[in-house]
């Protein structure tokens, strides 16, 4: 495993992280999802992602079951709170209440006193961003959380957190989760330049655009059994990659893996981790042996040629809207 800092912060983490959404409480059983974290932990992933929300709070108290006994400091484990987790109208978003509540409950589920990051999953539209900065800060004061980040934020929204945090002196953010891998390239024009000068890092998720760029999936065939793909919540999600237009491009890029020495979910998680701004790439695994695959992504340089090379292969599928990173206008979950 290799190692970096989490943006300009202080923290150190594996540059390949683990995440258990749409597999631990749902998708997988708690033994794969066990001997899949046993499996991180072997190869030398220090670094864990979850949120309140995966699996209906299922997921977070999994990983702590996976976690129990392990010496804390050896860990880092981040977590997320926005999407609902509950029925109640307070039981979402960005407000002081739904921070303050659901970070006591994902402490109380992962069995531990403080989380490393604590990260907010969308922008909440309906909240004045000082609450929501005020209220990270403050878990940062009482230690319950050690680093604060955010997920899916278009640029202007870092920008003005980080506006908000000099202005007040509070804790300032310190990464950013988004989507990015050789398809769904969104962040590259605007959030990528802003946070490198801002030092913050990109923990990116959906290296292997969930199993797309694995090559498993051929164009015009039934994907294979035990995929996503056929899962009744993941297949939800995957579907966007699952066009022949985007799969028979794909096919095309195995030679070029083959020719680097690697499978192509190493070459997709390689990829991700050749832009100096991601700090880490979370991979999710249904089974312990894709874990000890994509971990030897870890180190590896891909040449300028290669990357061009892949380029050109993906060219008309490769996503770079700017727009497309957008957070729910309301509340998530609220009717209005
Ligand atoms: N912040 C956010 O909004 C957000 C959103 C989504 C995810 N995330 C984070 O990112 C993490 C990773 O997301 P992801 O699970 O979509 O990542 P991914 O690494 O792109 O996809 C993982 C899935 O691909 C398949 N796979 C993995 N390795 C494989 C291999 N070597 N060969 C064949 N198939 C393989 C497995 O599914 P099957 O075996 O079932 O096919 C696995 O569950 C999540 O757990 C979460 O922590 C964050």
């Amino acid at each position: 495993m290799e190692f970096r800092r989490l943006g300009r912060s202080g923290l150190t983490i594996s540059e390949i992280a683990y995440g258990n959404w749409l597999t631990h409480g749902s998708q997988v059983e708690e033994d794969a999802a066990l001997a899949c974290v046993a499996a991180a932990r072997d190869e030398g992933i220090t670094t864990f992602d979850t949120a309140d929300v995966y699996a209906g709070t299922k997921a977070e108290a999994v990983l702590g079951k996976a976690l129990k006994g392990v010496r804390r400091e050896s860990v880092e484990i981040f977590t997320k709170v926005y999407w609902p987790t509950g029925p109640g109208r307070n039981d979402r978003g960005l407000s002081r209440k739904h921070i303050i509540e659901s970070a006591h409950a994902s402490l109380g589920r992962l069995g531990t006193d403080y989380v490393d990051l604590y990260q907010a999953h969308r922008y909440d539209h309906q909240t004045p961003l000082e609450e929501t900065m005020r209220a990270f800060d403050d878990l940062v004061r009482q230690g319950k959380v050690l680093y604060v980040g955010v997920s899916e934020w278009r640029a202007e929204e870092i920008a003005a957190a980080l506006r908000i945090a000099a202005e007040l002196g509070l804790d300032r953010i310190v990464s950013n989760q988004p989507q990015y891998n050789m398809i769904w390239r969104v962040i590259e024009s605007s959030v990528v330049p802003l946070c490198e000068q801002e030092g913050i890092g990109q923990i990116v998720w959906s290296p292997i655009a969930q199993g797309a760029l694995t090559g498993k999936y051929a164009p015009g065939a039934a994907p294979p059994a035990s995929s996503r793909a056929l899962d009744r919540l993941g297949s939800a999600f995957i579907k966007e990659y699952l066009s022949d237009a985007v799969l028979s491009r794909v096919q095309q890029l195995r030679p070029l893996a083959v020719q680097a020495g690697l499978t192509l979910p190493q070459l997709a998680v390689a990829w991700t981790l050749q832009n100096p701004n991601v700090s880490a790439a979370i991979i999710g695994a249904s089974r312990p042996e894709q874990v000890r695959e994509n971990v030897r992504a870890a180190g590896v340089k891909l040449g300028p040629e290669l990357m061009s090379a892949i380029d050109e292969v993906l060219g008309p599928v490769i996503v770079s809207d700017p727009a497309l990173t957008a957070s729910p206008a309301g509340r998530p979950g609220d009717d209005d």
